[in-house]
């Protein structure tokens, strides 16, 4: 069913194939990356190990971050829409030849909330620059927070409202996967600042590591094409999970800036959960 239904929205250009991408950045994946992947884990969840935890990944890409998790200690739930995704998932697993008691992949939406529920609870729900491109990013934050258990953690990351910005990258996104044959053209025009430009910032501000784990290029591409695409400001994400009972615990925005914002948030009150938004 969903396999179904996200082919189809491939092929009517209303969803970027991510999972292209993936296959293709799983073949520079080494350890350090992987290192790299649990460092930035550790820091967001300000832990030093997920031993005996149970952690949801939601939209699992290519898998390197679940497997940081698993790495870490986690008892690990993946999930991805894009089948191919999932398949890169897998390949993690098989390479890391990871427990099967303790790492399970599968395909499914996170706009499906019978299959959400099926999952059950988790100490910590990780959906990283995954729910704006969902279609309905509100909704998948609300069936993402009801996964979290009680005192247990949430943590997303969403692209940052930039206003007009905002609606210029939509229409590329929209172009992007709509009209295939305007993207090597998107690619020449943007790659001056979205490649060029951020691999000499951060070759003169000693960063070209990226910090995710993640090649520029691939970042590029993903950026382009990740459609659909919705935005949303920290402040309206923080009243969003106030009411529903969650307490921030970390935020790391980009100001005014084109990325997304990170926020942990932890879930500490059951009786405020708003069921139907
Ligand atoms: C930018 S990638 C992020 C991947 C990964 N979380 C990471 O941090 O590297 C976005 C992922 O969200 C997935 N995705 C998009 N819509 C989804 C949905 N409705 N349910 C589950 N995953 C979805 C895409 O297939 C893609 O793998």
């Amino acid at each position: 069913m969903a396999q179904a239904g996200y082919k189809t929205e491939v092929q009517q250009g209303e969803r970027f194939a991510f999972g292209e991408n993936w296959s293709r950045f799983l073949s520079a994946l080494n350890d350090e990356r992987v290192a790299k992947a649990e460092d930035s884990l550790r820091s967001s969840l300000h832990v030093t190990t997920l031993e005996g935890m149970s952690l949801l990944d939601i939209g699992s890409g290519s898998g390197l971050f679940s497997l940081a998790a698993y790495r870490l200690g986690a008892a690990v739930r993946s999930f991805d829409y894009d089948a191919d995704s999932v398949g890169c998932t897998q390949e993690l697993y098989r390479r890391y030849e990871a427990n099967p008691d303790r790492w399970t992949i599968s395909q499914g939406s996170a706009l499906d909330a019978a299959f959400l529920a099926s999952l059950g609870e988790f100490d910590i729900v990780y959906s990283w620059g995954v729910l704006h491109h969902t279609g309905d990013m509100w909704k998948g934050l609300d069936l993402a927070s009801k996964r979290v258990r009680e005192n247990g953690q949430l943590l997303i990351s969403i692209y940052n409202d930039q206003g007009w910005r905002s609606k210029y990258w939509t229409s590329v996104k929209r172009a992007y996967n709509r009209r295939p044959w305007s993207r090597p053209l998107l690619i020449v025009f943007h790659a001056p600042s979205q490649l060029f430009g951020r691999y000499i910032f951060r070759a003169l501000t000693g960063r070209l590591k990226m910090e995710r784990g993640m090649s520029l290029y691939h970042d590029m591409i993903d950026w382009l094409g990740g459609y659909p695409f919705e935005v949303a400001t920290p402040a309206d994400l923080k009243s969003f999970f106030s009411v529903r009972g969650f307490d921030l615990e970390l935020e790391r925005t980009v100001g005014s800036k084109q990325g997304c914002n990170e926020f942990v948030f932890r879930r500490t009150s059951q009786t405020n959960r708003v069921e139907n938004p």
